[in-house]
């Protein structure tokens, strides 16, 4: 038995959209932050045949499926039971797929004895889910070209920042990443150009977190967020991830902003509003998003740590 965990993480700016050829290559470059606070923990065991069981239901996953046949291409890994819990709503916009993935391709590399360093770890994780290859790393981790390998761009303790989730919703999304980008690419009149300014906008967060410059970081994410869904919403048909409780929080953390509080608000393939903010603001951020009408439950996250195996 062997069991592992790893942490979601959100991206501050954006990959949506695939690179036209085989192993799930990301047509953009990322920066994400992990989250503390939530967990994904995953136990294998030796099976007959692959079983998947997520939250105690058993369940055809055809990315699982699609990832072990890849993973077996290259490598011998036998029949599994893989038994996965999530500390929060799966499929809903929180990342599963990316805590999923890394927690997965961890607990493998331990049972199987492969070996394989973090950074093959995340390479394969990346063909399971891309936003998984930064879920391997803890802090603040970027998902670039030219190898699309995820790496560490700074440590958890580099800059303490905190996330506030707002849960809006407990659904799972219709549409999924995979078919989303897919739609996307082929139908926004403006994929082009999303693609075109990614790696700007990749630079000038680098540098904000580098400096820990939270005003410049707050612009460019937010915008890097709210480019991404113009090109969900501009799709065909479109993809509309939000609720009225998403924008109702989107305008609440434009309030605190001018109220002199520092936080931005960063949005996925979900309903979910994640607020970041500097640790001295937390208590204000949760205490507005608690109060605004359709919130059903904040969460505080500080930032987490690598995907790890658990004794
Ligand atoms: C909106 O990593 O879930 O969260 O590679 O198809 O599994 P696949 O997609 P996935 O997409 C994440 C999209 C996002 C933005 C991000 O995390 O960068």
């Amino acid at each position: 038995m062997t069991k592992a965990l790893a942490h979601p993480n959100i991206a501050l700016i954006k990959y949506w959209g695939k690179q036209d050829k085989l192993g799930n290559f990301p047509a953009t470059p990322s920066l994400s932050i992990t989250l503390d606070g939530l967990v994904t923990e995953t136990v294998l065991t030796d099976g007959s045949t692959d079983r998947f069981v997520i939250n105690g239901k058993e369940q055809d996953d055809p990315k699982v499926a699609g990832f072990l046949g890849a993973l077996r291409a290259s490598l011998s890994v036998p029949p599994l039971e893989i038994e996965t819990v999530n500390n929060f709503p799966t499929g809903a916009g929180l990342a599963s797929s990316a805590s999923g993935f890394a927690a997965l391709m961890t607990a493998i590399n331990a049972h199987c004895q492969f070996g394989l360093s973090t950074e093959m770890m995340s390479d394969w994780a990346r063909q399971g889910s891309a936003s998984a290859a930064r879920s391997m790393y803890g802090g603040f981790v970027s998902l670039v070209p030219p190898l699309w390998r995820a790496y560490p761009a700074a440590n958890v303790d580099h800059w303490p920042l905190n996330v506030v989730i707002a849960i809006t919703s407990e659904e799972k999304k219709d549409v999924g990443s995979t078919e989303g980008m897919r739609r996307t690419a082929a139908t926004s009149p403006f994929y082009p150009a999303w693609v075109k300014d990614a790696p700007e906008d990749y630079a000038t967060a680098s540098e904000a977190i580098a400096q820990r410059d939270f005003a410049a970081l707050a612009g460019v994410a937010e915008l890097s967020c709210l480019k991404m869904h113009s090109i969900m919403l501009t799709s065909v048909p479109t993809l509309s991830y939000w609720n009225p409780t998403t924008l109702s929080c989107m305008d609440g953390v434009r309030d605190m902003r001018r109220n002199g509080i520092a936080a931005f608000f960063t949005i996925d393939a979900g309903p979910q509003v994640k607020v970041v903010c500097l640790p001295d603001s937390v208590e204000q951020v949760q205490a507005t998003l608690r109060d605004i009408p359709g919130v059903l439950t904040t969460k505080v996250c500080a930032l987490g740590g690598n995907a790890r195996i658990l004794d």
